[in-house]
């Protein structure tokens, strides 16, 4: 059978979600897609790296305890060492998960472009790289003939961008509109229940829907970043974080918020790119009160939404977990059956 060897850099929430799904689920996958799937190295800025060619043994790895690191173990080593190792893994696809970096993409940035640039196909969950090096990193995967996949940069495991590539195929898109961001969507819904903003931003960090820094869900930075992957992927744009004004939820009060359900509305943080008159792209990330028969206005807790526009179709709305570690995994796991569907047309349209 066939076999992808996966190199994990970055071992927090996420990839952890994905190495468990690997060891509880390897079996069941192999039989349902034709592939197995084996760790030969993990990177973390705790635990350090660790390469074991002939894999890694998961359930060892989670059973370490506090202040262990990998040490001790063969191919171990203290330090993350993440460069050396995504250059020098025997893996063939890398998995980066390490922190978004809105600012400059990095280091993200240089863990995608050294897999790439050693012949190793990528996936990601990282919003820098995408935003910020998208074109670049794609150029550097087509020119080594390799893959670099990342539906879960926008929306987590919710299949958006192969939604719009695969699914809306023969449509022109002419605007996309979403909540794409379950920290704040979260946060308004706990508001309108009577919660303060930092007692509900708390509660988003425990359960895993914030960024490290919640500050860019509050402030609208983190959707500013998918509104770019989604303006670039969808429309075709070629825009930069500075093309895209924004203003995030900080800027509401309770009041607002109670005065808008008065009114029969509800606030949500919308980003949104769409075709202008000059033949361009225009983005921005603002929180509106839609009124409550507006599609998006029901979506609730952490769920994301995102609205196509459509020539031939109309309207059509996907909605589903925007973050979560679990959830994002799975985005991990629809790139590398991605990866790998790639893999298998490219040999066959060698042999
Ligand atoms: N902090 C993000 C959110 C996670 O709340 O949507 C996914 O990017």
């Amino acid at each position: 059978m066939n076999r992808h060897d996966i190199a994990l850099i970055g071992f927090g929430g996420v990839n952890r979600a994905l190495a468990q799904i690997i060891l509880d689920r390897g079996d069941d996958l192999a039989t349902d897609l034709g592939f197995v799937l084996r760790v030969v190295a993990i990177t973390d800025l705790r635990l350090g790296s660790l390469m074991q060619a002939d894999g890694i043994d998961l359930a060892h790895v989670f059973a370490m305890t506090d202040g262990e690191t990998f040490a001790g173990m063969s191919g171990g080593a203290a330090e993350p060492q993440n460069e050396y190792v995504i250059r020098n893994t025997t893996a063939d696809i890398v998995v980066e998960a390490t922190f978004t970096n809105p600012i400059d993409g990095e280091p993200g940035i240089s863990h995608v472009r050294a897999a790439l640039e050693s012949g190793k196909s990528v996936t990601t969950t990282n919003k820098g790289p995408v935003a910020l090096g998208g074109v670049e990193l794609n150029r550097l995967a087509a020119a080594n003939g390799v893959t670099f996949q990342y539906e879960g940069s926008v929306v987590s495991g919710t299949p958006i961008l192969r939604f719009a590539s695969e699914t809306l195929t023969g449509l022109q898109i002419n605007a996309v509109e979403g909540i794409l961001n379950g920290t704040s969507n979260y946060v308004l819904g706990q508001m309108e229940s009577g919660m303060t903003l930092d007692a509900a931003v708390a509660e988003a960090q425990a359960l895993g829907y914030a960024e490290a820094d919640p500050t860019a869900d509050i402030e609208g930075s983190d959707v500013q970043l998918k509104v770019v992957i989604l303006a670039n992927e969808i429309l075709g744009a070629n825009l930069t974080t500075a093309d895209v004004s924004r203003r995030g939820i900080s800027e509401l009060s309770a009041t607002d918020i109670v005065e808008a359900a008065a009114q029969g509305k509800r606030y949500k943080l919308i980003g949104s790119a769409f075709r202008n008159a000059a033949g361009g792209v225009t983005a921005k990330v603002e929180p509106m009160a839609l009124p409550l028969t507006h599609p998006l206005a029901s979506i609730s807790g952490p769920t994301n939404a995102v609205s196509f526009d459509t020539d031939l179709l109309g309207t059509v709305t996907v909605s589903g977990p925007g973050a979560g570690r679990v959830e994002t995994a799975y985005a991990l796991l629809s790139d590398i059956i991605a990866i790998d569907a790639h893999q298998r047309a490219q040999a066959e349209v060698s042999s």
